[in-house]
């Protein structure tokens, strides 16, 4: 149902920074329906899955075939991740909408996650950012560790608006914040932020919340105060980063789009459908587990 409520866009992560960390193998026609699933909601956004080297993340070996078994929803954007050119090839011949590419504000996550430092990430990125817009592909940069880094400890908001303002020189359509370990809390976002708005409005990125200490929803009504129009999330919490040691799934879809219907916005996505998608997935993880054991 459409009103006249301010609106949030909710991108759904699920079914990539969801399942990037499970162990147990789950198939690929199980993630096809789980995304399908997902579009019925009316997501705007769906980041569908990762093309990284399945040496780095097996459970995600199998995205182009995700990829091209999802039945399309006319108004759903299905993304992906894409850490370096080849990875660009595989999700373009898959024919992914939208390109994320990922950085830290960190050397010690840039490291232990792609392998690279900081600088050495943002030039491997560099050709994948200008070709995919040369295709006519948004792009997403996302920024890691903005406020806490399991291996380099408090991150500074200036590294954080260094990074950004590397990603938005190479034309990046949008920037994301990402709460890695989901260490932030209200303050430490307003402290981000304050910085960040130097060089990019708040209603112009993206905050991806991963919930370790259920301070997630609290840190989003803040981040909705500043002007922030547009979080990550992903169904049942699912998640976590395999590189990240102690980090959480991210913020629930349900309980983030309940939370901004009452703070007066409207997400256009159907949370009874999110709800049901995430049960079945939480169902279909129990057997995959089961079947493992
Ligand atoms: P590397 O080992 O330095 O790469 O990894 P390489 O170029 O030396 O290649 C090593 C092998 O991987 C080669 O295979 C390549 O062909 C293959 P081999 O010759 O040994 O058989 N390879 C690939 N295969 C498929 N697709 C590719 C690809 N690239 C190389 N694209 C690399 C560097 C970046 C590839 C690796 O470190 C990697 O894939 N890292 C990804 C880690 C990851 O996905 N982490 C989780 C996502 S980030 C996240 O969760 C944070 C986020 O949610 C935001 C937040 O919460 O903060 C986004
Ligand atoms: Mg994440």
């Amino acid at each position: 149902m459409t009103t006249d409520r301010p609106k949030v866009r909710i991108t759904e992560v699920g079914p990539r920074d969801g399942l990037q960390n499970e162990s147990v193998r789950i198939p690929t026609a199980t993630k096809i329906q789980f995304v399908d699933q997902l579009s019925a909601a009316g997501f705007p956004e769906i980041e569908v899955t990762s093309f990284v080297s399945a040496k780095w993340v097996p459970q995600l070996g199998d995205a182009s075939e995700v990829m091209r078994g999802i039945t399309r929803r006319t108004g759903t954007i299905y993304s992906a991740l894409v850490p370096n050119e080849r990875g660009l090839e595989d999700a373009l011949e898959a024919c992914v909408d939208k390109v994320s590419v990922f950085v830290s504000a960190t050397e010690g996550f840039s490291t232990r996650n792609t392998n690279g430092s900081v600088d050495e990430v943002l030039a491997r990125i560099a050709p994948v950012v200008s070709r995919a817009k040369a295709t006519g592909k948004p792009v997403r940069g996302y920024v890691s560790c903005i406020i806490r880094c399991p291996y380099d400890g408090p991150v500074d908001p200036a590294q954080v608006v260094a990074v950004c303002a590397r990603l938005l020189e190479m034309g990046v359509d949008e920037i994301d914040l990402g709460d890695t370990i989901g260490v932030a809390d209200a303050d430490s976002i307003s402290r981000l932020y304050q910085a960040i708005a130097r060089i990019i409005e708040p209603s112009k990125t993206t905050l991806h919340l991963h919930d370790t200490h259920g301070q997630a929803i609290t840190c989003a009504l803040r981040a909705l105060e500043i002007g922030v129009r547009s979080f990550d999330s992903s169904v049942a919490g699912l998640g976590g980063c395999p590189y990240a040691p102690g980090s959480a799934g991210n913020v629930a879809t349900e309980t983030l789009a309940r939370a901004m219907v009452s703070a007066g916005f409207d997400t256009n996505i159907d949370i009874q459908r999110v709800s049901d998608a995430g049960l079945w997935m939480r169902q279909q993880l129990a057997l995959s587990r089961a079947a493992s054991s």
